[in-house]
C-alpha cells in the first residue's frame, strides 16, 4: 500500500475534519502517506489533491464543515467517469481510498473498489439515515444545536403562551426529531416513521393549556410536511397561538461535541487498519458503540432502523 485517498461527499456534518485528521495521524503513523481530495468525487475527477501532514490536520478536531470541501457529482454513477477519478488516483500513486459521506458516497466507494481502488466508506452525515449503523458523524452536533434553539424558543414561547412547530434536518429519516423531541421534552414528536393524529396533538396541546402549562412545542421531522403548513393543520383544531420555526443549516455547522468527535476519531482509526489489513468494499458502521463492519453491497439491501422506541417514552410523558 502506498498512499491513502481521503475526501468528503454529500452534505457536511460536524467530524468529517475529526475523521480526516484521525485517517491521517493514524496513516503517517503506519507509515503512510494521505491525500486529501477536494470537493468530494468531483474533486477526484479533476485531480484537486492536497498532501496532508499531521501538522496541518492537527487543529481539526474542533472545526466544524469539512475543510475539504465538499460538492454532489451524480456524474461519478457513469463507468467512464469512475475511470477517469482512477486514473487520477494511480497518477498520483494513491491505491486505497477513505470516503466519509451520506449513503450516495458509497456507490462511489464500491465503485472504486471494483476498480482495483481498496475504498472504506464512513458515515458523515447529520441525517443518521444510513443503514447497518445506528450513529453517523454529526447526528450529535446536530441534534444539540436544535437542543438549545428549542431550549431558546421555548423561553418566547411561554412568554407568550404560544405553540411553536419546530422543523428540524434529516431528510427523510426522523432521528433527529425524535432525539432532540425527547431531549428538549416536546409535547409532540412528528417523523415521517409514524402516523399522527394532528386532532390528537391539538387536544393534547389544549389540554396542556387548560391544566397551566405556558407553552407548547412540536418537533417535526422535514420529510413529515413544512412547519408552515402543519401549523394550517393544527390551528384548525386547537384555539391557541402558534408559529413555526426552521432552525435549518445551523444545524450542520458547528464546532463538534465529545461524541461527534470521539467517535469521527474512533472511525477513521478503524478504516485506515481495514485497509492496512487489505481491505475494500467496506462501511463501517457503529451498534451499541462498538465500531463494525458490512459490506457496502449489504446497505443497499437493508433500511435504516430508527429508535423509534424513543416516541413510545415521550408519548408516555406527554398524554
Ligand atoms: O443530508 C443533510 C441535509 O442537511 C438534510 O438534512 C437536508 O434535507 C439536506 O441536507 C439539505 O440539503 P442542501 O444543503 O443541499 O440544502
Amino acid at each position: 500500500m502506498k498512499r491513502i485517498g481521503i475526501l468528503t461527499s454529500g452534505g457536511d456534518a460536524p467530524g468529517m475534519n475529526a475523521a480526516v485528521r484521525a485517517v491521517t495521524k493514524t496513516a503517517i503513523h503506519n507509515g503512510l502517506g494521505v491525500v486529501g481530495i477536494r470537493y468530494g468525487y468531483a474533486g477526484l475527477v479533476a485531480g484537486d489533491f492536497v498532501t496532508l501532514t499531521a501538522e496541518n490536520v492537527d487543529h481539526l478536531i474542533s472545526s466544524g464543515g469539512t475543510f475539504l470541501y465538499s460538492a454532489r457529482y451524480p456524474e461519478f454513477a457513469q463507468k467512464e467517469v469512475q475511470e477517469k477519478g482512477v486514473e487520477q488516483l494511480k497518477k498520483h500513486d494513491i491505491d486505497t481510498v477513505i470516503v466519509i459521506g451520506g449513503d450516495g458516497s458509497y456507490h462511489g466507494a464500491l465503485a472504486l473498489t471494483r476498480l482495483g481502488i481498496n475504498s472504506i466508506g464512513l458515515p458523515g452525515t447529520i441525517d443518521n439515515d444510513i443503514p447497518c449503523t445506528d450513529y453517523t458523524i454529526g447526528l450529535d452536533t446536530a441534534c444539540t444545536t436544535a437542543m438549545q434553539a428549542i431550549d431558546k424558543i421555548r423561553d418566547t414561547a411561554s412568554s407568550h403562551h404560544r405553540v411553536f412547530i419546530v422543523n428540524v434536518m434529516g431528510r427523510n429519516c426522523g432521528d433527529i426529531a425524535m432525539r432532540v423531541g425527547l431531549a428538549s421534552g416536546a409535547d409532540a414528536i412528528v417523523v415521517p416513521e409514524r402516523s399522527y393524529d394532528v386532532k390528537e396533538i391539538a387536544k393534547t396541546l389544549q389540554s396542556g393549556f387548560a391544566d397551566g402549562k405556558d407553552h407548547g412545542i412540536i418537533v417535526l421531522a422535514e420529510g413529515v410536511m413544512d412547519a408552515a403548513d402543519f401549523k394550517t393543520e393544527l390551528l384548525q383544531y386547537g384555539d391557541f397561538d402558534a408559529r413555526a420555526s426552521v432552525i435549518g443549516h445551523m444545524q450542520r455547522g458547528g464546532s463538534p461535541t465529545v461524541t461527534d468527535r470521539i467517535n469521527a476519531t474512533k472511525m477513521g482509526n478503524y478504516a485506515v487498519k481495514l485497509l492496512l489489513a487489505g481491505k475494500g468494499g467496506l462501511a463501517v458502521g457503529m451498534k451499541g458503540g462498538q465500531l463494525e463492519t458490512h459490506d457496502i453491497l449489504d446497505l443497499f439491501e437493508e433500511t435504516h432502523d430508527s429508535e423509534e422506541a424513543l416516541i413510545d417514552i415521550n408519548e408516555e410523558m406527554t398524554k
